[in-house]
């Protein structure tokens, strides 16, 4: 293989969730050698990179998965030290928001000490080689936030147990950077959705939710707070500024963000509105998914990130909405005709006697 990146292995933590599957398929289309961490699960937890890993173009061995799990400090760093990849990128977390206030204690242990965890593995292998290293930092870190847009130096009030914890990994991050010097950066990315969002987060549940109704498969979506906004973006796009990070000459920490920001009522409206539907009709507010503590307003400048790597948003909000909503919609269709082929299948056994 003739391929610039050939050479190069990363590992990435968190590769079966939403934005670890588009890395790993952006740095296996650039050549690299692609370690996984994945957790051992009772049922599949692969859906998401399963196109990948049986691809025939990615073997022999291209995607390797190696089973650990960022609670488990020795085996995050045995594999760290057999795969001894030039980048790592730690995505790994409980990365629901509400949860984390349900979970707050696992939540930290995942997100805080699973970073330094990882930190520790590759300040090992750095004694070896040289290693990159990039967390997955997060704009819920601003939460009550100080100034609007949200840049690099935005002072952070983390508002729940999940972005306590993010903002433990942000600095150690730092602190691995200036006290060992290793090449680690921080990527403040805002809220990015695609098609592969898991489905508890609001984009997904409401496009899932549309699309369901509009095949009579639902009748009702429960939500919380309509007037809460975000700066959402296309996870496809912001996986590439991960990777730009780690080609710079210096390590530094970089926002990532559309630039513009949406209430979930306005996601609202778009969703139904792309299935022929008024969403008045269809939604209710459910006290369970109100949040303790709420972040009101994220919005982000990256005007580094577009100066410095190069980097811009290729996806509009409203694109978003559509890629979003037309891939749920398929799957709604799917879903009908398979519960249609079911009845008449049950209706014909009636008929039969059976
Ligand atoms: P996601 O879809 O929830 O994926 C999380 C990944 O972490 C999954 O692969 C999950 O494995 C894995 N994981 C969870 N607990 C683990 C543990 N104890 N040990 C090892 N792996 C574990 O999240 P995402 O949207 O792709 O986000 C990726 C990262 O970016 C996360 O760190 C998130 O906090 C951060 N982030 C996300 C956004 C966003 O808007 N999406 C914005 C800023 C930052 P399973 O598949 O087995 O559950
Ligand atoms: N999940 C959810 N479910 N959120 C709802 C609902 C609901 O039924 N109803 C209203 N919301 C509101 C939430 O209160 C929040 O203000 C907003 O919708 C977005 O919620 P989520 O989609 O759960 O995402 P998030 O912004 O809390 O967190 C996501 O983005 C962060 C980056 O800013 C996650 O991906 C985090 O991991 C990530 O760090």
């Amino acid at each position: 293989m003739n391929h610039p990146f050939a050479d190069r292995r990363a590992l990435i933590t968190g590769i079966t969730g939403q934005a670890g599957s588009y890395l790993a398929e952006f740095l296996l289309d650039k050549g690299y050698e692609v370690h996984g961490v994945i957790r051992r699960a009772s049922t599949f937890n692969t859906g998401r990179i399963d196109h990948i890993y049986q691809d025939p173009h990615t073997q022999p061995r291209r995607l390797v998965l190696h089973y650990g799990d960022l609670c488990d400090g020795g085996g995050l760093t045995d594999i760290v030290l057999k795969t001894e990849p030039d980048e790592i990128y730690n995505l790994g977390a409980q990365s629901h928001v509400r949860v984390s206030f349900d979970q707050p204690l696992y939540t930290v242990d995942v997100v805080a000490a699973g970073a330094m965890r990882m930190l520790e593995a590759a300040r090992q292998l750095q004694r070896h080689k040289e290693v990159r290293f990039y967390q997955a930092s997060s704009s819920e870190m601003f939460g009550k936030v100080d100034e609007v847009p949200q840049r690099e130096t935005t002072r952070f009030h983390p508002r729940s147990p999940y972005a306590c914890a993010k903002v433990f990994a942000f600095h150690q991050t730092v602190n691995y950077r200036e006290a060992y010097d290793l090449f680690a950066c921080n990527g403040i990315l805002f809220n990015h959705e695609s098609p592969r969002r898991g489905e508890t987060f609001v984009t997904r549940k409401i496009t899932r939710a549309a699309t369901r109704i509009r095949e009579g498969l639902q009748e009702k979506l429960y939500l919380g707070n309509l007037s809460a906004k975000r700066d959402w973006g296309y996870a496809g796009d912001y996986v590439e500024a991960m990777w730009l990070m780690l080609q710079q000459d210096r390590p530094e920490d970089y926002v990532i963000a559309t630039g513009e920001s949406h209430s979930v009522q306005e996601f609202l409206e778009l969703a139904f509105e792309r299935v022929g539907l008024d969403w008045r009709e269809y939604v209710e507010t459910d006290p369970r998914y109100l949040r303790p503590a709420e972040v009101d307003l994220l919005v982000g400048d990256a005007s580094k990130a577009r100066k410095q790597l190069g980097w811009t948003p290729a996806t509009s909000f409203e694109r978003l909405v559509e890629i979003m909503v037309d891939a749920d919609w398929e799957l709604a269709r799917n879903e009908a005709a398979e519960e249609n082929r079911g009845t008449s299948a049950a209706d014909r056994a009636a008929e039969s006697g059976g």
